[in-house]
């Protein structure tokens, strides 16, 4: 095979050419004569049509019974064809066999979440991982130019460290020759002595929490981003987190529309979201827990939910009657695909049904002081339809660095930004304590091993600076951008409780 070999994502500059696809065989049709075979090469998905009078019987019968995910050189003339994916298709002249795949674990047929996530290191294939992977990809490639290009210096912070950044509940310990240490829950302390060299800095790697729940927001290994500013002020920082964020959408809608399309994803929602975020005090926000539009919103989310469940489960029934009049094979075959996502999208309608009371519940009994809870942000962030920024918590339920409001000392100068869509916090941050007394006194107070924080203490001895930055969450942030729901499908190895392999 001499032509020239190119990837599917280009072909639309080879029009009438004969050229070289070496991809896999995602599935395939075959008829008498014809061929339709669905190759996928890593760019993108081409549909390559095989005529029977074009090639010997023997490799049209070689072919015809190839299973999928067999890896295969497929050579033709590009052509344009609009009904087809991506608007070209290839016309085949020859084809070549690399690798002959037999029972591949997952067919066009439904699988379950768990049976996928078992197979995660095959699943990385299928269209949706594939298309989750690039928006992250584009999603990083933001974040990095949005900070290399606003004239922050990147620091790498430590995977194992000796002491709490976030709260001694979450910590990983590690046995470090014999001493006891932590994975990184944060880089956040170490970045603050770096941004007073640099005056802006930011690190991004990967952060270790030991959470025990088991939620669709939490993994024990994520990916987050940390700018640190040096003279900064709680104004300043809301500032760059909203421009921060618009840059990553703008990025991400420029260069992954047909991923988004593919996760169908509306991206109205995205396009119609501009610059300034909203602000809501944390009192103001528990005022909004405790408002009739609040009730008002979950009764209607119940209502919405109760209306979308009964409909599901008129067309489940229509859908079996059709799947036993069905005459074609390929036709049954798409009505129990229809069917068994009918199932698991009642099972999940009801789960969600179930919930809602006891939510409406948390947030008319939510008490000031209180940390906001995950059905407690799903709640502010539906009735916004653009990112909130909730500032200034109660200081008991925030880190021990956070700085006490002047106005309120109950207070803390900090804030979490929810995504709208009830997708939740992405972003914590916070104006840090820069006097060497009271953050003494607040480590002293909670009773935290004294000498593990004298180098931090030490940056509130020499030169201190009023100073804060924030951290995003990689994964949430994907999750909320793509339109899925569970983080754990935005990383391509999930790592949560009970969950290690592959
Ligand atoms: O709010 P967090 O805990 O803030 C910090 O770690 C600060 N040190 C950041 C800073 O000020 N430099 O975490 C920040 C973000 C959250 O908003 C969320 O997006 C993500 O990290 N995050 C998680 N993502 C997935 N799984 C988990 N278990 C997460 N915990 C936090
Ligand atoms: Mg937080």
């Amino acid at each position: 095979m001499e032509m020239k070999s190119i990837r599917i994502n280009e072909m639309g500059r080879h029009v009438g050419e004969e050229v070289l696809l070496k991809g896999w065989l995602n599935n395939s049709r075959a008829g008498g004569k014809v061929q339709f075979l669905m190759v996928r090469d890593g760019s993108g998905l081409c549909q390559a049509v095989m005529e029977k009078s074009e090639a010997s019987a023997e490799l049209f019968d070689e072919v015809k019974h190839l299973g999928q995910e067999s890896s295969l050189w497929v050579a033709g003339v590009v052509r344009e064809e609009p009904r087809s994916v991506g608007g070209y298709e290839l016309a085949v002249s020859d084809v070549r066999i690399i690798h002959k795949t037999e029972d591949y674990p997952i067919t066009p047929k439904p699988h379950g979440p768990d049976f996928l996530l078992k197979n995660r290191h095959l699943h990385l294939r299928s269209r949706k991982q594939w298309a989750l992977a690039r928006v992250r990809h584009s999603v990083i490639e933001a974040i990095r130019d949005f900070f290399n290009s606003n004239d922050f210096i990147l620091i790498d912070t430590p995977i194992f460290a000796p002491a709490a950044g976030e709260g001694e509940q979450t910590l990983f310990n590690v046995d470090y020759f014999g001493e006891e240490v932590a994975l990184a829950q944060t880089g956040q302390l170490y970045l603050e002595a770096a941004a007073l060299s640099h005056g802006k800095v930011y690190c991004f790697g990967p952060t270790f929490r030991a959470e025990k729940s088991k939620t669709r927001r939490h993994l024990t290994e994520f990916w987050m981003v940390e700018p640190e500013i040096a003279y900064v002020d709680l104004n300043g920082l809301l500032e760059v987190a909203e421009n921060f964020i618009t840059h990553i959408i703008q990025h991400t809608l420029k260069r992954r529309r047909d991923e988004l399309e593919i996760l169908e994803r509306d991206t109205a929602d995205l396009e119609k979201i501009q610059l300034p975020f909203y602000r809501l005090s944390y009192s103001d926000a528990v005022d909004l827990l405790h408002s009739e539009k609040a009730q008002g919103f979950l009764q209607g989310q119940l209502e919405e939910k109760q209306g979308q469940l009964e409909q599901l489960q008129s067309s489940i029934e229509q859908w079996t009657q059709e799947q036993e009049s069905a005459k074609k094979q390929w036709q049954k075959d798409k009505l129990t695909h229809q069917i068994a996502q009918g199932h698991e999208q009642v099972s999940e309608l009801t789960e969600q049904i179930k919930n809602i009371p006891h939510h409406m519940e948390l947030a008319k009994n939510f008490k000031w002081g209180k940390d906001l809870g995950g059905s407690d942000e799903t709640i502010i962030s539906n009735l916004h339809d653009r990112p909130v920024f909730v500032h200034r918590y109660p200081k008991e339920v925030k880190a021990f660095y956070m700085k006490p409001d002047e106005e309120d000392s109950r207070v803390v100068m900090n804030f979490d930004c929810l995504a709208p869509q009830g997708y939740g916090e992405i972003i914590g941050g916070s104006m840090r304590e820069d006097s060497y007394e009271a953050l003494l006194g607040r480590i002293r107070e909670l009773g935290y091993e004294e000498a593990d924080y004298q180098w931090y203490l030490d940056l509130r001895r020499y030169g201190s600076v009023p100073h804060g930055g924030f951290g995003l969450g990689v994964e949430r942030t994907v999750a909320w951008l793509s339109g899925t729901r569970h983080i754990r499908e935005t990383i391509a190895y999930p790592r949560m409780m009970g969950k290690i392999y592959p």
